[in-house]
């Protein structure tokens, strides 16, 4: 069937307006490891995907899912070995303060968890995110996106602006004032919402900031407003949800940035597929959860959820996919690096084990963001067989996230696709 036809019976089917990745969008038959088919047979290196942490049809995650689906699964009103034996582990894998876990089925619902036990433990309904996030798509948790950083805004919640090096909110500062910059941002943000019925219960952030671009955030930030935060009286939920299960090189993004969240949410890896999330924080705060709200979710805290959940982690460790991450995520941050000074079009390159932001801009001393650039780039890598996107504030972001056994020789050849075209991109 041609392509031209799949692409309106879906239209039809889901309604016109779901987004499709690239120009001439993909239809892919299969994944494998790191690779990616289409209908043709033609191969592509995943370098987006990181819901597949630990490899697309890997093989030990699908014996766990058949075997229990095979077994047995039902919901969570019954006692489950495994059920419990995963929630212990995860928690294990975080620091010493984060001890009991509620499952849920995506992140946005791990959020609503985050969202609502801050505001069952500390009695107050306020939220501060930053101005260009993304946590979530229900009603409320989507009434983070997009909130601005305005510092007359009202209701119950506020942004600041996210901390940046590369495009700090004031020139000229020693990174030392910039950091106190925004906390003092933040400060104002509580403060607005203490002058306000709200209160002030969280602040919700990505712990490495991922669809904010992964920024370089000013030394000591994440620490010191934590810091800020506690003083205040709120609590401080990290969004796993894209910085977790080992991508930065770590366990946690939070270890990578240094700070101690009160509630840590995972989500799109923790299954490599199956809808698996998690909102995890003291025992009593759970507990305060648990007692006011009566949280039921039919498909999550299952059986199926769990060894599933487990399968993930065994990969991870079996493979030694944590310090995969940091060693070729160093490797290919280091040489896209070089790539600077060759190329006027890369404004920066950041990374976070592997998490890679690549911005592209039109011009050195403005750094004018350059949207159609990332795009055409995105285009012309997948042309080569090679998966990127892109985001950011200005979409100018090239946004490499690939499965966790992306390997040194798939990064090398990415690096040969990549030069190839910023050549016939600046021709
Ligand atoms: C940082 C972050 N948190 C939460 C979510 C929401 O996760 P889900 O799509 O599973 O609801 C996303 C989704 O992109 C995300 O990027």
């Amino acid at each position: 069937m041609a392509k031209g036809s799949l692409q309106r019976r879906r239209d039809h089917a889901l309604g016109s307006g779901a987004e499709l990745f690239y120009d001439t969008p993909l239809e892919i038959v299969r994944g494998d490891g790191v690779y990616l088919y289409d209908r043709g047979g033609r191969r592509y290196v995943d370098m987006y995907n990181n819901v597949p942490c630990v490899g697309h049809a890997n093989p030990a995650v699908v014996q766990a899912m058949a075997e229990q689906q095979a077994t047995v699964n039902v919901h969570s009103r019954y006692l489950h070995e495994g059920i419990v034996a995963f929630a212990e582990r995860l928690a294990g894998l975080n620091h010493d303060g984060i001890e009991s876990v509620v499952f849920s089925c995506s992140g946005t619902e791990a959020i609503e968890v985050a969202i609502q036990m801050a505001r069952i433990v500390t009695g107050h309904r306020g939220l501060i995110c930053t101005d260009s996030t993304y946590h979530g798509n229900s009603e409320l948790v989507d009434s983070l996106t997009n909130v601005g950083c305005a510092t007359n805004q009202t209701g119950e919640i506020r942004g600041f602006p996210f901390p940046e090096r590369y495009r700090p909110q004031e020139e000229g500062l020693s990174e030392e004032e910039l950091c106190e910059a925004y906390l003092a941002r933040v400060a104002t943000a509580i403060e607005s919402l203490k002058t306000e019925r709200a209160g002030f219960a969280a602040l919700i952030m990505c712990a490495i900031f991922a669809n904010e671009g992964l920024p370089d955030i000013p030394s000591g930030f994440m620490s010191k407003v934590t810091d800020l935060v506690h003083r205040e009286g709120g609590l401080v939920t990290a969004d796993e949800a894209q910085a977790g299960d080992g991508r930065p090189g770590h366990w946690w993004g939070y270890e990578k940035t240094a700070f101690r969240p009160d509630d840590v949410v995972t989500g799109k890896p923790m299954g490599n597929g199956l809808p698996l999330s998690a909102t995890a924080a003291r025992k009593d705060f759970v507990d305060a959860f648990r007692a006011e709200k009566d949280y039921f979710n039919t498909c999550s805290s299952t059986p199926l959820q769990a060894a599933v959940g487990m399968a993930v982690l065994d990969e991870i460790e079996r493979l030694d996919l944590v310090r995969n991450a940091a060693e070729v995520g160093a490797r290919l941050t280091r040489e896209l690096e070089c790539r600077i000074d060759s190329h006027s079009a890369i404004g920066d390159v950041r990374g976070c084990g592997l998490f890679i932001s690549i911005e592209m801009i039109k011009d050195g001393d403005t750094k004018e963001p350059d949207a159609a650039l990332t795009n055409s780039l995105s285009d012309r890598l997948k042309d080569k067989g090679f998966l990127v996107s892109h985001s950011g504030k200005f979409h100018n972001v090239l946004k490499i996230r690939p499965p966790l056994v992306f390997s040194h020789a798939n990064a090398e050849s990415f690096l040969d696709a990549f030069d190839e075209c910023m050549v016939e991109l600046s021709g």
